[in-house]
């Protein structure tokens, strides 16, 4: 069978250190194309991989009818507009999270894919992950037997990502610690509950110790340096409450969480508690799961021992396999969708200061 022919379209660092070297080890596919608007950052990967042609212009790769499917690493100002480029093009298409800016730019993404019928999968890569699908199948199982709560946790000390860049500039990135980082986590929460809707949801989100950038004290800047001189426009801390429904219109658990980029409290957590009638699961972000329950009158608690797969590699065999056969993944659009809604009603709620009621 021919080789899938892949574009990959930003090559930055979530391109170069997790999407090109999984197509690289997946003896299925091919990458014809490295696309950076910086002509240097594609030719590093073609010299290194030695395969690809490095270009600047997207539209290079998406006028190739060689090509089947892309890509998108860009930063999330570009996700849907690239997106639905290649979508018209015909191609294939696996853009990172989070899905877009806003709930309006995600659907926008959502309705050209029903237009096209391209493939158009999200880059929520902890569906693929071992932990968070131990965790759903236990739950799918009714081992937890009605979950009526769940707490979320992410919250770190001093973290907030290469302050005054991308990350902090919500022109570029649409939001902050609740965008950037949550969204991973509530989308392992929606994954292992089988995508609750959202019925209300109430939310803060401060934006408070990124705000004096030469100000901010840090240990050691994540991801990127700080720039000085640049942007802080987004949330560093948020909090919040959810109630959710479940198909046939029959109360779902509700949600209550906190995320931190930085607070002047010197803890790191980040877990996902889900909390049954009959068990309980504390899933630890990237770190296995705990089990609590009860036998024969004694509380018990279990760790189970497993190798993690790489999350990644199985994101990109399944997107590969999916161009090939068309079959839906749990990463398509119509899914993460949800998602996107529940982002944008915590931010819409913070920002009117009241309820939003679905
Ligand atoms: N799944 C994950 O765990 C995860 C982790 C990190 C980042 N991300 C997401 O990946 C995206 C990229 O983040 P990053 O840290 O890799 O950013 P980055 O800035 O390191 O890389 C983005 C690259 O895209 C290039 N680019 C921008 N616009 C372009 C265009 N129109 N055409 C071609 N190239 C273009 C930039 O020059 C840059 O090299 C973000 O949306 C981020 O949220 C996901």
């Amino acid at each position: 069978m021919a080789k899938v022919k892949v574009g990959i379209i930003g090559c930055g660092s979530i391109g170069t250190s997790a999407h090109i070297p999984s197509y690289m080890a997946n003896p299925d596919c091919e990458i014809l194309y490295f696309c950076d608007l910086i002509y240097e950052k594609a030719q590093s990967q073609v010299k290194k991989y030695g395969c690809g042609k490095a270009v600047t212009d997207y539209f290079e790769v998406l006028n190739d009818p060689e090509v089947d499917c892309v890509s998108v690493c860009t930063h999330t100002d570009n996700h849907t507009r690239v997106s639905i480029d290649a979508m018209r093009a015909g191609k294939h298409v696996l853009s990172e999270k989070p899905a877009a800016r806003t709930y309006a730019e995600a659907l926008e993404m959502q309705r050209v894919q029903h237009e096209t019928g391209m493939t158009l999968n999200i880059g929520v890569v902890n569906r693929f992950r071992t932990t968070p699908n131990r965790v759903k199948e236990i739950i799918d199982a009714g081992e937890l037997g009605n979950i009526y709560h769940v707490y979320v946790a992410f919250r770190a000390h001093r973290s907030i990502p290469g302050i005054g860049g991308d990350f902090t500039t919500k022109a570029v990135a649409g939001g902050g610690v609740l965008l950037d980082w949550g969204i991973h986590f509530f989308d392992e929460v929606m994954y292992c509950l089988g995508d609750p809707e959202p019925k209300t949801v109430t939310g803060n989100a401060y934006s408070v110790l990124g705000v004096d950038i030469p100000g901010y004290v840090f240990k050691s800047m994540h991801s990127r340096a700080p720039k000085y001189d640049g942007v802080y426009d987004v949330d560093d801390f948020v909090t919040g409450y959810i109630r959710t429904e479940k198909a046939p219109k029959v109360p779902g658990p509700s949600i209550s969480f906190n995320g931190a980029w930085a607070q002047n409290i010197g803890i790191e957590e980040m877990y996902i508690d889900f909390i049954g009638d009959k068990a309980g699961i504390r899933l630890n972000y990237y770190g296995g799961y705990t089990m609590y329950s009860t036998m024969n009158r004694t509380l018990i608690e279990i760790k189970p021992d497993y190798d993690e797969e790489n999350g990644f590699q199985n994101e990109i065999n399944a997107f590969i396999d999916c161009v090939r056969t068309g079959k839906k993944l749990p990463s398509h659009i119509d899914t993460v969708i949800i998602t996107a809604k529940l982002m944008q009603a915590i931010y819409d709620s913070s920002d009117t200061n009241r309820e939003i009621v679905f």
